[in-house]
């Protein structure tokens, strides 16, 4: 579905991607994770087209895509939440969604009651305004507007950052349903636990580049490495792991 081999990225002089290697398969999730400014922005964003890979390729559905245009990702099926969660406040939920549909100019674009369905706590909240949606709630809509174009593949920043525990189940649950109806997701997650439990493929991302790859079982093989670059203490990843 996604393959990036060897990305290499700079923000004017500086050198953030070193050589960025990761695969999504069809139907999956793949977690990237790893410590704060490590790159897990910068590789969506250079998937996304936003930063333009110094090197390096990357191929989705079979074609190279580094280097086109931001704009045209959406009608290529890929859809991006970065982090900021940015909704049009002043617009009603059904707007925005229907905004996003528009914009993506595929044939298939989801109607709104279609994308809501992802997120049911949404549904009663259809006709009022983003800007009076609950951190959560905007965070879901951010979700739900990117799946408006029926993407194939859908890359999600800490979609769960700063959220509730509650929130973060539902969000949660929206992602596994994304995936359920056929969807692949390349998802950043600083919530350890969360990851584990929704991820197929881990790669960690340590300095601009992927210092491991593996399952769910390979990783929690491996506790120093968790130790060292996902920062969770030995005694709480037990937890996680039982
Ligand atoms: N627009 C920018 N201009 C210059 N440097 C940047 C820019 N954006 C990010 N960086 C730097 O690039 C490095 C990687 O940043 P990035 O945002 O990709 O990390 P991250 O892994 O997503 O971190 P976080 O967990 O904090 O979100 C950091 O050193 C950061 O300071
Ligand atoms: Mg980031």
């Amino acid at each position: 579905m996604l393959t990036l081999t060897d990305v290499q990225a700079h923000y004017g002089s500086a050198h953030v991607l070193h050589g960025v290697s990761l695969e999504v398969q069809a139907g999956q999730i793949a977690c990237l994770i790893g410590r704060n400014g490590v790159g897990k922005s910068t590789t969506l964003k250079t998937i996304m087209g936003v930063v333009s890979p110094s090197a390096g390729s990357i191929i989705f559905r079979g074609q190279r895509i580094d280097g086109l245009a931001p704009h045209l990702m959406a009608a290529r099926g890929l859809a991006w939440v970065p982090e900021d969660r940015r909704v049009f406040a002043s617009l009603t939920v059904e707007e925005n969604i229907r905004v996003a549909a528009k914009a993506a100019r595929r044939s298939g674009a989801r109607r709104a009651a279609d994308v809501l369905s992802f997120f049911p706590a949404l549904v009663p909240k259809a006709k009022e305004r983003a800007g009076s949606l609950s951190g959560g709630q905007q965070q879901m809509l951010a979700i739900a507007r990117a799946l408006a174009s029926q993407p194939d593949l859908i890359m999600l920043d800490e979609p769960t950052e700063g959220l509730s525990p509650i929130i973060v189940e539902t969000i949660r649950a929206g992602i596994l349903d994304i995936r359920q109806r056929g969807a692949s997701i390349l998802l950043v997650e600083q919530n350890f636990k969360l990851a584990l439990s929704v991820g197929d493929m881990f790669y960690v991302l340590s300095r601009g580049a992927v210092v491991f790859r593996g399952t769910r079982s390979e990783l929690l093989a491996a506790p120093e490495l968790i130790h060292e670059h996902l920062g969770v203490a030995k005694a709480r990843q037990s937890r996680v792991s039982a």
